[in-house]
């Protein structure tokens, strides 16, 4: 649900390259990479006994890692994992993990909460594995992000981004996303190695899969978690109501996200136990194949393995149309709506971004969550961008998102809610400052070069990805 893996693959190309300021070069030696653990077995992500027992956002452990660009090209930079207590659907306690990236000269009064764009149901696929020194890149969208996360601690701001899908890495529900956000975001508060300032600071970022985490953690925080000194929340490309989403995605090039959800709204810390009798009686064997494949792979090989396939079909399951209509799915679908309810308003300022052409997640829907939110006094601007679609925008925006965050930190962003329309479609190289140049430069140059290849992707995504990867 973020960048295409022809505009992945080029970016990551162009990244290398761009981000020598936080980079240093390549280890001479390749490195092990049987040293690294996946979640599954890496005992680091086990929590230990009577954690439930914990306040959610309790540490309770923490480890000191090598982080590094595509597994392989370490950042300069401190950073630590925290496991930390959270909370599952059903309310009951579980655990996942944070990864902290603090840059030199960090400013400690604060730090940015990244929820990157995972998009999928394998436990493979947790950011916390990937950013690892030496680990498999399984998840791509997430390390192609970390060149958005390597702006932020090249501009002086310690990033946390957090496993928010949770322990069983649940893709979809809204609320655990939210609540993994606060959650992580309370761990890194209490963590006294980064020598942050008391109650320090915190704007939560997050662009598609990411802006349902972060969304989420908006309209969660009021109520869930109202101590955190939030000063605002970024959130681009958000799938605000999963119906709409669903019926967008179904049957193109990135139906791939449908059964990937599906696991992810079926899991434990999910809504299992409603939702798993009910799957397993409509589910086909060929559908079944596409819930084994999304509950073991990343998003990249999700879509290949669905695409341009219906979750609609009565080949996938055996109620064809009719199944988006059954009480389980309604009830699982209401609750995951941001902008439903007014109760679950952000009160920090809160940007929102949207191409008018997004060809993966709906306008008009995240439009309708604006508009609730502002008729319950929220404070949010929204910008539409005329021009570019889902992936363009991403990167089109990074100016517009980053500034919003230095405002909501220095609280200079305007009052009740504003909108305007941005026409251009060019990264302007010179928005954040000419420190950055370079880094922005090297982005509008893949970006020039990516059209070509994205078209392709939509006709041929397993050529493409063969001869990207
Ligand atoms: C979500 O989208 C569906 C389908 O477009 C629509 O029927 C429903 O009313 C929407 N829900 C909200 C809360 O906007």
């Amino acid at each position: 649900m973020a960048l295409s893996l022809a505009r992945m693959m080029r970016l990551a190309l162009v990244g290398m390259v761009a981000f020598t300021s936080v980079t240093s070069a390549l280890p001479a030696s390749p490195i092990p990479r049987s040293t690294v653990q996946a979640p599954d077995t890496d005992p680091f992500y086990q929590p230990p006994a009577g954690f439930a027992s914990k306040a959610p956002g309790t540490v309770l452990s923490q480890r000191k890692v090598d982080v590094a660009f595509f597994g392989l090209i370490p950042l300069d930079v401190e950073a630590y994992q925290l496991l930390y207590r959270t909370t599952a659907i059903d309310g009951s306690a579980i655990a996942t993990v944070t990864t902290i990236f603090k840059p030199k000269n960090a400013k400690l009064d604060r730090f940015v909460s990244f929820a990157t764009a995972y998009d999928s149901s394998a436990t493979k696929c947790q950011p916390s594995y990937g950013y690892q020194l030496g680990s498999p890149q399984n998840s791509l969208i997430s390390s192609v992000e970390l060149l958005v996360i390597e702006i932020y601690l090249a501009l002086g701001y310690t990033v946390a981004s957090p496993d928010y899908e949770g322990p069983d890495a649940a893709f979809g529900p809204g609320r655990l996303a939210g609540m993994g956000v606060l959650d992580g975001m309370r761990a890194v508060k209490s963590f006294k190695s980064l020598g942050l300032t008391d109650n320090p600071m915190v704007v939560g970022v997050g662009y598609s899969g990411g802006a349902i985490a972060t969304g989420w953690a908006a309209s969660l925080q009021p109520k869930y978690a109202s101590e955190l000194n939030l000063k605002g929340w970024v959130q681009g490309g958000t799938p605000s109501n999963v119906t709409g989403t669903m019926y967008q995605l179904d049957n193109t090039a990135f139906s791939g996200f449908l059964p990937a959800a599906i696991v992810g709204l079926s899991q434990p810390s999910a809504y299992g136990a409603e939702l798993s009798p009910f799957i397993s009686k409509i589910i086909t064997p060929e559908g079944q194949k596409s819930l084994d494949t999304a509950a073991s792979e990343c998003a990249t090989t999700d879509l290949s393995a669905f695409f341009e396939k219906s979750i609609f079909d009565t080949s996938f399951q055996t109620l064809g149309d009719a199944f988006i209509f059954d009480p389980t799915i309604q009830s699982v679908l209401k609750q995951n709506s941001m902008g439903a309810n007014k109760d679950e308003t952000p009160t920090a300022p809160t940007f929102v971004y949207h191409a008018k052409k997004d060809e993966v997640i709906p306008y008009a829907d995240a439009k309708k969550m604006v508009d609730s939110w502002c008729s319950w006094d929220a404070n949010v601007k929204l910008t539409t961008y005329a021009s570019g679609g889902h992936a363009t925008t991403e990167i089109i925006a990074i100016p517009d998102a980053i500034n919003f965050v230095q405002n909501a930190f220095a609280g200079t962003t305007k009052s009740g809610c504003t909108a305007n329309t941005e026409l251009g479609s060019v990264l302007n190289p010179l928005a954040l400052g000419v420190e950055l140049e370079p880094i922005l430069v090297k982005l509008i140059d893949g970006l020039f070069h990516l059209g070509d290849q994205d078209s392709k992707f939509k006709a041929d995504p397993v050529a493409v990805l063969k001869t990207n990867l």
